[in-house]
C-alpha cells in the first residue's frame, strides 16, 4: 500500500492544492478574465469596504481596488497571498471556513471561483460572510455549480474506479445546485436576490493535462505520480471527442453558479 493509499484508508486527504502562482498564471489566468460579470453584478461603489473571499493571486482584487474600493483579500493559499501582496494589495492567509474578521465590517463580500474549494463546511463559510457583512451588505459570488466539468469529472471518477479507488472520497470540489445553495443562504438569514446556473463552455489555454494538474491537483495526489499521469491520459482520451476540436484546442464544460444575496437591514 502506498502512502497515498494509506492516507485514503485513514480518511485524511493525501494531497492539497499547491496553487503555485506561476503555474496558476499560465493555466488559469482565464478564471479572473472571465470573472468580470460577477464584478458587474456586485456593482461596487467608490469607497466601499469589500472582502474578496478566495482572492487567489489578487487579479480581481486589484480590479476592485482600481475601481476605488477599499478591498481586503483572503485566501487559504500562502503562495497566492504572497502574489497578491506583491501587487500591493491588503491580503491575508485565511481559510474561508474559519473567517476571523471584525463583525459588521464590510459593505460587500465578493467571491469568484473559490467557494467550490471550501467543500468541508459550506454553511460555516456562509455564516462567516454573514458575520463580516454590515446590515444591508451584499454577498455576490460565482462558483462551480450543478454539472460543472461533468464530462471531465466522470472520466476521472471512472479512472479511479478502474483502480478500485473510491473517487468521491478525494473529489475536492463542491458544485451545488441553486436550490441547495439558496436554502443554505436563507437558513443563514440572507435574502436571495438572484441565483442561477450559467453554462459556460470555457476554452483552455493549453492541454487538458495542464488543466488537470492545476485544478485537480489534490484529487490526483491520491495516486502515485505515474498512475496520475496514466489517469490524465485516460481522461484526455475519453473526453477528447467532446472537448477537443480539430485544431487540438481544448474546451472545458464549465457550469457556474452565480448569485447575489443581501443581509437585511
Ligand atoms: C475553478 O476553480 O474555477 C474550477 C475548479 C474545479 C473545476 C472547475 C473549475
Amino acid at each position: 500500500m502506498t502512502e497515498a493509499h494509506r492516507a485514503m484508508d485513514s480518511g485524511s486527504r493525501p494531497g492539497e492544492q499547491g496553487w503555485d502562482p506561476d503555474r496558476y498564471a499560465r493555466q488559469a489566468r482565464f478564471v479572473a478574465d472571465l470573472g468580470m460579470p460577477v464584478v458587474e453584478l456586485l456593482a461596487p461603489r467608490k469607497g466601499e469596504k469589500i472582502l474578496d473571499l478566495g482572492c487567489g493571486d489578487g487579479a480581481l482584487t486589484l480590479k476592485l481596488r482600481d475601481m476605488g474600493c477599499d478591498v481586503t483579500g483572503v485566501d487559504a493559499s500562502a503562495p497566492q497571498i504572497e502574489a497578491a501582496r506583491a501587487l500591493g494589495l491588503d491580503a491575508r492567509v485565511m481559510d474561508g471556513q474559519h473567517l476571523d474578521l471584525p463583525a459588521d465590517a464590510f459593505d460587500a463580500v465578493f467571491s469568484n471561483a473559490a467557494l467550490h474549494w471550501m467543500d468541508e463546511d459550506p454553511d460555516a463559510v456562509i455564516r462567516g460572510v454573514w458575520q463580516a457583512l454590515k446590515p444591508g451588505g451584499r454577498f455576490v459570488a460565482e462558483m462551480g455549480g450543478g454539472d460543472n466539468v461533468g464530462r471531465i469529472r466522470r472520466a476521472v471518477e471512472a479512472a479511479f474506479r478502474r483502480r478500485s479507488l473510491d473517487p468521491d472520497r478525494y473529489n475536492p470540489w463542491y458544485f451545488p445546485e441553486p436550490d441547495e445553495y439558496r436554502v443554505r443562504l436563507e437558513n443563514a438569514g440572507f435574502d436571495v436576490r438572484d441565483i442561477r446556473l450559467i453554462d459556460r463552455m470555457t476554452r483552455l489555454p493549453g492541454e487538458l493535462g495542464g488543466w488537470l494538474d492545476t485544478f485537480a491537483e489534490s484529487w490526483l495526489a491520491a495516486l502515485e505520480p505515474a498512475e496520475a499521469e496514466a489517469v490524465k491520459a485516460e481522461v484526455a482520451r475519453e473526453v477528447a471527442p467532446a472537448l477537443r476540436d480539430a485544431d487540438g484546442v481544448w474546451t472545458a464544460d464549465y457550469v457556474r453558479l452565480r448569485f447575489a444575496a443581501d443581509k437585511p437591514l
